[in-house]
């Protein structure tokens, strides 16, 4: 390959890398939520799962300073969420979400949007928190 030609095969490669990039963040930072601790309960405003004028996002990840472990909030219908601890249930590593599953990057246990095990090592369903729902605020049961 010529050097010219190098040059600007590099340089196409790494523009596509930033934006890229760039695009990702956005979207994995427009889910990170920071919840609020108030007596034995993470709060966190039902506006944070909108996404656009009328759409929804599927699900948030909460996080507070105090919790060792973000909790992954699924969003089923505006009456019907699912609160998981990103505890992996095998070994204690914090799994990762993908969509409708969340991932455990230790062994590869694999668990569904209601905390259910659906892969091993792991053989425990997630812990999960109860969910009400008031003045447009989600309260998440960390008792
Ligand atoms: S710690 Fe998650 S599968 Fe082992």
């Amino acid at each position: 390959m010529e050097r010219k030609a190098f040059i600007k095969t590099c340089g196409m490669a790494c523009l596509s890398g930033a934006v890229l990039t760039a695009l990702m963040e956005g979207c994995t930072s427009s889910k990170q939520v920071n919840g609020t601790i108030s007596d034995s309960d993470m709060v966190v405003p039902v506006s944070a799962f909108q996404n656009g004028k009328d759409g929804h996002k599927k699900y948030v990840v909460v996080s507070n300073d105090k919790m060792k472990y973000p909790i992954c909030v699924y969003r089923f219908s505006d009456t019907e969420y699912s609160a998981l601890l990103m505890r992996c249930t095998h070994q204690g590593a914090e799994l990762q979400v993908f969509g409708d599953r969340l991932e455990c990057p230790a062994h590869g246990s694999e668990f569904t949007s209601k905390g259910i095990v659906q892969n091993g090592p792991a053989d425990t369903n997630l812990r999960t928190f109860p969910v009400a729902i008031q003045n447009n605020q989600l309260y998440i049961s960390l008792k």
